[in-house]
């Protein structure tokens, strides 16, 4: 039985350039990029012709991006540092954001350290921009925090139109692009944006790296001490293999970004109209239009009993899917996202997720599998 993958938000199959970029890093140059003799330079030389690579495809400063073990640091350093070294007092999110966000916002909320405010959200899943202006004009020394794009519906904000609001209210702007970076391209000369942040295995890198981006002028102070490594703002020898992956990962993506967008965008486009005419009952969750995430399809069953074993159903058949996040994949339960958009509705809901190793074919085949799993018992 052939396995079909679609679990690409959850991570992404590495892509065997990135495999060639990290190899040498494995065997030959493994000194210390902190050493001074050739072994440590020739790492070091890694690490900084990474982050140029980086600076280079967002059009931002090398010094303005800080590598990290993964999306979920990258997160947690920039809204625990901001309220710690920049003087914010409020947090304002959403209540779908990545726990990486929500977590922490709750944890400085429950401390004292700053106010949450919960922002109200659109049908679809967006940002309520009216309210947010509200909460903005209300409060200062604000910090919002609002994803590019939700990993589990798809549905994508308006960066600009946030970040200009921010703007105009002095507020910094914080955005989980974690399931956008290597999908979209980022001017960061343009974007009103202040930090960003990054996890390179959603764009066929390896798992654990990351990096955030920090525009010069709202600089944080580490969050891991013990260490003068990553220009004195993450402590901790560097992870060289993965953070020359990721760079590699970035360039590639970048260079085949129109031809990628357009084939992973007619997948899903294939199995939105497929599902639709196999499964009449089927609904689409968040915002499934053109303008969403391309890489992320999230369907709704009424509840018939059978939606509870779907995933693992899918499974059998050797379909990978996911209910929702990669905590909550293999269970319909525990998405924070689907229930606060549709509080208590029942049902089962399961999202697909392509890339570019995809095929038509394997979507044929997910649709196929979908409407015999779905299909009522005979008696
Ligand atoms: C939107 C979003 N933010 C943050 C993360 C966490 O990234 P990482 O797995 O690198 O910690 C994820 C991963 O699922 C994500 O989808």
């Amino acid at each position: 039985m052939e396995r079909i993958y679609f679990d690409n938000a959850a991570t992404t199959q590495l892509d065997p350039e990135v495999i060639d970029a990290m190899l040498p890093y494995m065997r030959e140059h493994y000194g210390n990029p902190s050493a001074v003799h050739a072994f440590g330079r020739k790492a070091r030389a890694g690490i900084e012709q990474a982050r140029r690579m980086v600076a280079k495809l967002l059009n931002c400063a090398p010094g303005e991006i800080v590598f990290t073990s993964c999306g979920t640091e990258a997160d947690n350093m920039a809204l625990m540092c901001s309220v710690r070294d920049l003087g914010v007092k409020h947090i304002i999110t959403s209540p779908i954001e990545h726990h990486a966000v929500e977590h922490v916002a709750l944890e400085l909320g429950n401390s004292g350290k700053a106010q949450v405010h919960w922002l109200r959200l659109m049908p679809d899943g967006k940002a309520d921009l009216a309210h947010l202006e509200e909460l903005l004009k209300a409060n200062d020394h604000v910090l919002v925090s609002l994803m590019h794009a939700n990993n589990e519906l798809g549905t994508r904000n308006d960066l600009v139109a946030i970040g200009n609001l921010c703007r105009k209210y002095n507020a910094l702007f914080h955005t989980d692009t974690v399931q956008t970076m290597g999908h979209y391209r980022f001017d960061l000369e343009q974007l009103p944006i202040d930090f960003l942040t990054c996890s390179a295995h959603k764009f066929h890198g390896p798992k654990g790296v990351g990096f955030l981006y920090m525009r010069n002028g709202s600089v944080l102070k580490p969050m891991l001490v013990g260490g003068a490594q990553e220009r004195n703002m993450r402590a901790g020898t560097e992870n060289i293999i993965g953070i020359v992956a990721l760079a590699k990962a970035m360039e590639v993506a970048y260079r085949d970004l129109d031809e990628h967008i357009q084939q992973v965008q007619g997948l899903k486009s294939r199995m939105k109209k497929a599902i639709k005419a196999a499964i009449p009952e089927a609904t689409f969750n968040g915002d499934s239009s053109a303008d969403s995430l391309y890489t992320v399809l999230n369907i709704h069953f009424p509840d018939d009993g059978k939606g509870e074993m779907l995933i693992y159903n899918m499974d059998i058949e050797g379909i990978a899917c996911s209910g929702g996040s990669a905590c909550s994949s293999g269970s319909n339960k525990g998405s924070h996202v689907i229930e606060a958009l549709y509080p208590g509705r029942t049902g089962a809901n399961i999202r697909f997720s392509f890339s570019k190793f995809n095929t038509e074919a394997q979507v044929d085949r997910a649709v196929e599998v979908l409407q015999r799993v779905m299909a009522p018992a005979v008696v």
